[in-house]
């Protein structure tokens, strides 16, 4: 008896690639990672898994994100929400950078190191740097059991599940998700967060997976135009705040699996340099969900528009004006500003997986790139 048994393919239980079913378990990473650590009652967070001290929490006067690649990206969002909900100063680092730049780093210093794997062999020597200096570390990994998750003093995990495509999708949202957790327990453990903020932004979490669901159930136009950007050489992302730090990560994925070359700009630098670059039909994506600083973006995108580009904005359902300001606008369900990015990168996952297929690339690994890079 012959059995033709293809085990790479059952693994993708039917999906043409790993990054497909990835982006598309998104709702249950969403939901494994909040799972069991919210305490519905008293609308606060739980971690029993996490075992770090109300006393090491209100004695931090400091904290540093390190990661690389994605997991950077999610470090930067993790900076806003967290000074936003702690009003404790973070700074974040590319993790390759870290140790070089002989950052400050005291005992009331708590670095979090993020990565999916758990292996990266830089961020590895940033916690071996920060352990040295008498800083505590956090390490928020997907991978249990994982160098990452030895090394650091607590740890957090990310329940993505097992992430195969080199291009990272669930574990990033996953890492917002553990982010989001994290800064409210901060915030509920030093008091520096109103109870009923607490109890929204809580409700509001437990929205993203059916909203993330809505996302993923049309993908028609996001295909579309991926058809079109395909064949384009160039392609900029802009936003302001943390529309600039998804347009960030949106950027580096469309880059690593389409290599069409594409950079990310605060919305008001374009004219400090990357405007000199627009010209007739250049495609732009411009990131505006931020609507305290709404009406700033639409001044840039009519900025980049004057030149000729083509304006592709990603807003909330019921942004009217951006409708009014871009050539076209991909819609995401209304969230509170701090979690949109959660909502906000998934048309961008799709929109970069739709391009490198139209361009034939090999999507689950993309040249010259590997999943984990374990040497400096
Ligand atoms: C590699 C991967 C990226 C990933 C980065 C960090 O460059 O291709 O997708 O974001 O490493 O990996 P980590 O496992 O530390 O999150």
């Amino acid at each position: 008896l012959y059995i033709d048994w293809d085990l790479m393919r059952a693994e993708k239980s039917g999906y043409a690639h790993f990054m497909l079913k990835e982006i598309e378990e998104q709702p249950r990473a969403y939901r494994d990672t909040l799972g069991g650590r919210i305490d519905e009652q008293d609308k606060s967070i739980v971690f029993p898994d996490m075992l770090m001290g109300l006393e090491q929490i209100r004695d931090m006067e400091q904290i540093h994100l390190v990661g690389c690649g994605t997991a950077y990206h999610a470090a930067l969002v993790g900076k806003t929400i967290i000074e936003q909900l702690t009003r404790i100063p973070v700074e974040v680092d590319v993790a390759s950078e870290y140790r070089y730049r002989q950052p400050i780093i005291t005992k009331k210093t708590l670095v979090i190191a993020v990565s999916q794997s758990g292996e990266t062999a830089d961020t590895l020597a940033a916690i071996t740097q920060a352990k040295l200096s008498g800083a505590r570390v956090l390490g928020i990994t997907n991978v249990v059991g994982s160098s990452v998750s030895r090394e650091a003093d607590f740890q957090l995990m990310t329940w993505a599940g097992p992430e195969i495509a080199v291009a990272s999708t669930k574990a990033y949202t996953s890492q917002l998700i553990a982010l989001y957790l994290l800064a409210l327990y901060i915030g509920q453990s030093k008091g520096s967060i109103e109870q009923s903020l607490r109890a929204e932004l809580i409700d509001k979490l437990n929205k993203l997976p059916e909203q993330v669901q809505s996302l993923l159930a049309n993908t028609s136009q996001i295909q579309r135009i991926a058809e079109q950007i395909a064949a384009f050489k160039d392609l900029y992302f802009m936003g302001r705040g943390l529309d600039y730090m998804v347009a960030m990560e949106a950027s580096l994925k469309l880059k690593e699996i389409s290599y069409i070359h594409s950079e990310a700009y605060p919305a008001g630098e374009m004219k400090h340099g990357s405007l000199a670059l627009i010209e007739e039909g250049t495609p732009i994506i411009a990131l505006a969900t931020q609507e305290h600083v709404l009406e700033k973006t639409i001044s840039n995108i009519r900025e980049v528009k004057a030149r000729g580009a083509y304006v592709i904005g990603i807003a909330f359902e019921g942004n009217l004006e951006l409708a009014k300001a871009a050539d076209e606008v991909i819609y995401v369900p209304r969230t509170d500003a701090l979690l949109a990015p959660a909502l906000s990168v998934i048309p961008l996952q799709l929109l970069a997986y739709y391009t490198a297929l139209a361009r034939g690339n090999d999507v689950d690994k993309p040249r010259n790139l590997a999943k984990s890079v374990t040497v400096e």
